[in-house]
């Protein structure tokens, strides 16, 4: 740890974050026990064209998936990990962090360099213009206890749409500013992607089980350039076979171990 903690405080360094570091925080991984996809098939749920099919044979089911996705994250917090790469990057050690979790804790412990590769929960963006809109936790609140009274499905579709609202420019409605399967990265996260990782010296990969393409592809090209891979997993990850250096551990005992050192 010791020698991690010194090549770190040379600078430099690049997160790569997935689901593993928001654990600690209470919202489980996507693939771990109690995870969203053990209860909701990803196919149809995690996609543009299932959600929507969805919405009009089974939209009590879309309701009972919206309520648990979001009641799952409203109600849980920023980890000391979120709060210790905050403070990395306060310090002038961090270069900013590619993140494939949605939940805005980056943002929320105050990081500022956050590439939000597979977008944010709050967020609602229109496909034509980029027009985005980031709702507060409470708008949120208060659209889950009208969804909760409906049982119709025009109310419940109805709800949906005028919770996400329309766009002030282009007139149409706004989209999740999420990445769902199929769909591309969104360009400007990937520019800021490449942007901290040309000149990195260290990739610390957090959490991630590094099984998502195209996301677990900047470790990739991290390593080929010849960047230092650490990995900071309780398990065995994809990325083992590109890693220098592996902390099997959670994300807060190794952040805490960490800044003992620093
Ligand atoms: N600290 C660090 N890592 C942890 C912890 C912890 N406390 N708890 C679990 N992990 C690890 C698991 O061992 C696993 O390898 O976090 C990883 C989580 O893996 P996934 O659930 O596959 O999450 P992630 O890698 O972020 O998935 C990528 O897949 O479903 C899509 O779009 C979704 O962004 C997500 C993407």
């Amino acid at each position: 740890m010791k020698d991690v903690a010194s090549r770190i405080k040379k600078g430099n360094v690049v997160a790569f974050c997935g689901a593993g570091l928001s654990a600690e925080s209470g919202i489980p991984t996507f693939r771990g026990r109690g995870g969203l996809w053990e209860k909701y098939d990803p196919q149809l749920y995690g996609s543009a064209e299932g959600l929507s099919t969805l919405l009009l044979s089974e939209h009590k089911n879309v309701r009972d998936f919206v309520t648990d996705f979001y009641s799952i994250l409203l109600e849980a917090k920023p980890n000391y990990a979120h709060y210790a790469l905050s403070q990395l990057e306060e310090r002038g050690y961090l270069r900013g962090i590619i993140t494939q979790n949605i939940d805005d804790f980056h943002f929320q412990a105050g990081s500022r360099n956050v590439a939000e590769i597979h977008g944010n929960a709050y967020v609602f963006r229109c496909e034509m213009c980029d027009f985005a809109v980031k709702k507060e936790k409470d708008q949120v609140n208060a659209f889950l206890k009208s969804l909760a009274a409906l049982n119709e499905r025009e109310d419940v579709v109805g709800e949906i749409f005028g919770f996400m609202g329309y766009c002030p420019h282009c007139h149409r409605r706004l989209e999740p500013g999420i990445v769902l399967f199929g769909q591309s990265l969104p360009l400007k996260e990937v520019e800021k992607c490449y942007e901290y990782l040309d000149n990195a010296e260290v990739v610390l990969c957090v959490g991630t089980s590094g099984t998502m393409y195209p996301a677990a592809s900047f470790p990739l090209y991290a390593h080929q350039k010849g960047t230092e891979v650490i990995i900071v997993n309780p398990e065995d990850s994809f990325l083992d076979s590109i890693s220098d250096c592996t902390f099997y551990q959670g994300a807060c005992s190794f952040f805490k171990n960490l800044f003992l050192h620093l």
